[in-house]
């Protein structure tokens, strides 16, 4: 039977705006040179995270940033310990930085993150009880979603919220909110954050959902019933932020389960974005073209898997080039060789891994 194609957002966008202009501009003939510009040809956006101390001070960076990317995450720069430094005291200064950055070079730009439970102030612990807990939320929230309103893409409003080890019944994380607040405290989070900025798309934003392992799949069952008790009391949500840290060596990939929670997510009317995707190559040989490909390889699974839900609206990888990654820091290899978890290199140079991504959006069915 004939089956009428659904008309998604992101077709909405293709034959609306951007990516139609991207195409005649690029020609039919001629291949995109950006990651963003493959993106845009099948309305979807590309992106990734940037720290305002490394756009500001490395021009060669911020150059190859805004020709690669059409949407920026602060890495760190709006989290509360940054923005929120003292109990009565904010500090826009590199947030504002950003913002400025990426309105001057059209880049859209997402918030990250009103509430986590970690990187946060040390007055936190010392300051905030029981009893003044939901006025300190609310008042971070208005304040910071209210100052950047209207600049935001989407909010990740809240971060992190669900560990399954921590034995809640429903998986929920006993974080500080959460032992104060009770569950309530996501969905106050997300209509404060509503409040604060109506125009913007307020996400719901976790890790641990990729892989066929009962760890993964315990996390899965749990955001996806969180999101199921959210949207069953109307909460402000929009969408669901998987942040896809990957593993190289990690073979235990499932495309039809991973698939199966993305049908099921956007079922809940829920649009979905790549949030933090990385494949870090620890545990992979020393030799760099053999763990070049493997990195790459395993962007191009990821993304033709979650690509064909139409629901996805876009992707951004956790930082753009080698030199400025967190797993260098904290998932360092161990032979101590820089490690190359994202499409630029340290010379920010495409790696095979920028050519992964380029194809996995190329492939994309309408
Ligand atoms: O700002 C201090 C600086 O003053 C000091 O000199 C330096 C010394 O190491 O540390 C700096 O702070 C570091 C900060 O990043 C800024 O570079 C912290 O130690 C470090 O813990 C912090 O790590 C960040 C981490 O979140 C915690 O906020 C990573 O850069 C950032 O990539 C990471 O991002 C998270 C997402 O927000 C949520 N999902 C997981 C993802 C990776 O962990």
């Amino acid at each position: 039977m004939f089956k009428k194609p659904r008309l998604t957002r992101r077709k909405a966008i293709y034959l609306g705006g951007a990516a139609l202009g991207t195409t005649l501009l690029t020609g039919w003939l001629r291949q995109p040179k950006s990651l963003k510009a493959y993106a845009a040809r099948k309305g979807l956006l590309y992106g990734a995270a940037g720290a305002y101390s490394k756009l500001s001070e490395n021009q060669e960076f911020a150059k190859r940033f805004i020709e690669e990317c059409a949407i920026l995450t602060p890495e760190n720069d709006l989290k509360w310990k940054a923005i929120h430094p003292q109990p009565n005291q904010y500090d826009f200064s590199q947030g504002d930085w950003l913002a400025n950055f990426a309105q001057r070079h059209q880049l859209k730009m997402r918030g990250h993150t009103l509430v986590w439970h970690a990187y946060m102030p040390d007055w936190f612990k010392e300051t905030v009880d029981r009893q003044n807990a939901e006025s300190t939320l609310v008042e971070h929230i208005t304040t910071v979603a209210g100052h950047y309103q209207g600049l935001i893409h989407s909010w990740d409003v809240v971060n992190e919220a669900i560990k399954v080890e921590d034995g809640h019944p429903l998986g929920l994380r006993k974080s500080a909110w959460f032992n104060w607040l009770g569950e309530d405290y996501i969905d106050l989070a997300f209509r404060v954050a509503s409040e604060a900025d109506p125009k913007a798309m307020f996400f719901y934003n976790d890790y641990g959902l990729d892989y066929d392992t009962e760890y993964d799949e315990n996390r899965r069952n749990a955001v996806l019933n969180l999101l199921e008790r959210l949207k069953a009391r109307g909460t402000p949500i929009h969408g669901l932020g998987l942040q896809a840290h990957l593993l190289a060596k990690e073979k235990r990939f499932n495309a039809e389960k991973l698939r199966q929670f993305l049908r099921d997510v956007a079922s809940l009317d829920l649009k979905i974005m790549i949030t933090e995707l990385d494949v870090s190559d620890k545990g992979l040989p020393y030799d760099y073209q053999k763990r070049d490909r493997r990195v790459a390889e395993v962007y191009e699974m990821y993304l033709s898997t979650v690509l064909e839900e139409p629901n996805v609206i876009g992707v951004l990888t956790w930082g753009l080039s080698d030199r400025y990654t967190w797993l260098s820091k904290h998932r360092p290899r161990n032979d101590n060789a820089p490690v190359r978890p994202l499409p630029l290199d340290r010379e920010f140079k495409p790696k095979l891994a920028w050519e992964s991504i380029a194809r996995s959006f190329e492939t994309v069915n309408l």
